[in-house]
């Protein structure tokens, strides 16, 4: 993790960093003190690249926007007997048509513009034109957008036609999951406490908790610091400043924790034992108050 990047070399009457027009004494010395405090406690603590200002957080609210929006309208079309290839081309063409860039195809050699994963795919499936959804699957989605350099991620689960009992609780427990890290998130607070409050709901209701992924932080890039484990200790991580932004994007499986990412196309994670695997990202920014949810 970063370690704090120490105060920074302003007086009190000079202009913020943060772009506010404001003096620093009306404006972020009081934050400033604040993290200098807690890294003198020994806490981890976000330098201040990681701290998002308002005209950045402005900026992802329009990105996060068509990423709600690409979901919102996949979860209008989604149904039995179209391939996760279609899912692909209406996020593509909804993204471009307004203006953003998916921000998966071409990362790092992705080839879609989203990430489909259905069943005991745990992540990064690939769209495919031979993946047809058949009634009884579960998918989770997942749709990342780039509009003005500004980075969205969210991603939902759906559920074809009639599911078994068995995969609409893991869908449900899982979003529920998330809801109960959103519950831990304090503004001052630690990471630690939002992925041990995920990592208790699931493990409590007898399912497992994906370990080698997990959320990130997100803004000015696709991922930033911190990495969200939700295997983390209560107590324990980053620092919870204002500004920063972040996934909670928690992945949980039926069986066993262990994944297998042996496919050979590189990307799609199976669970190691081919149970059934769900997964919702959320992303938020901290405020003083609470957070703001920005995609969902
Ligand atoms: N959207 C994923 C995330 O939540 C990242 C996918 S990377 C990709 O972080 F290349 F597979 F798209
Ligand atoms: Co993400």
């Amino acid at each position: 993790m970063n370690m704090f990047d120490g105060m920074p070399d302003l007086g009190r009457n000079d202009e913020c960093w943060c772009g506010s027009g404001k003096k620093y004494k009306k404006c972020h010395i009081d934050f400033d003190e604040k993290l200098e405090d807690a890294f003198r406690r020994g806490l981890d603590v976000p330098t201040h690249d990681l701290i998002k200002t308002a005209e950045d957080i402005e900026g992802v609210r329009r990105s996060a926007a068509i990423n709600v929006g690409a979901l919102d309208y996949v979860a209008e079309r989604i149904r039995p007997g179209i391939s996760t290839a279609e899912i692909d081309r209406w996020v593509h063409e909804y993204t471009i048509e307004r203006g953003a860039i998916p921000a998966p195809l071409d990362y790092e050699g992705f080839p879609k513009s989203c990430c489909t994963s259905v069943n005991e795919v745990v992540c990064h499936g690939i769209p495919s034109e031979d993946e047809i959804l058949k009634e009884g699957d579960i998918i989770n989605v997942d749709v990342s957008t780039i509009l003005d350099g500004y980075f969205s991620d969210s991603s939902r689960m759906f559920c074809i036609g009639e599911v078994s009992q068995e995969r609409a609780d893991l869908v449900r427990v899982t979003k529920e999951a998330i809801e109960a890290g959103l519950a831990a998130v304090k503004p001052w607070g630690l990471l630690g406490d939002v992925g041990a409050a995920v990592n208790k709901y699931a493990t409590e209701r007898g399912y497992s908790v994906v370990h080698e992924f997990g959320g990130h932080g997100i803004g000015l890039e696709f991922h930033e610091d911190p990495f969200v484990s939700f295997i983390a200790e209560e107590g324990t991580g980053m620092v919870l400043a204002p500004g920063t932004m972040f996934t909670i994007e928690p992945m949980i499986n039926i069986g066993g924790h262990r994944i297998d990412m042996s496919d050979p196309n590189g990307w799609t994670v199976r669970t190691a034992d081919r149970s059934d695997t769900a997964q919702w990202e959320v992303q938020i920014v901290i405020t003083e108050d609470g957070y703001e949810m920005l995609a969902w």
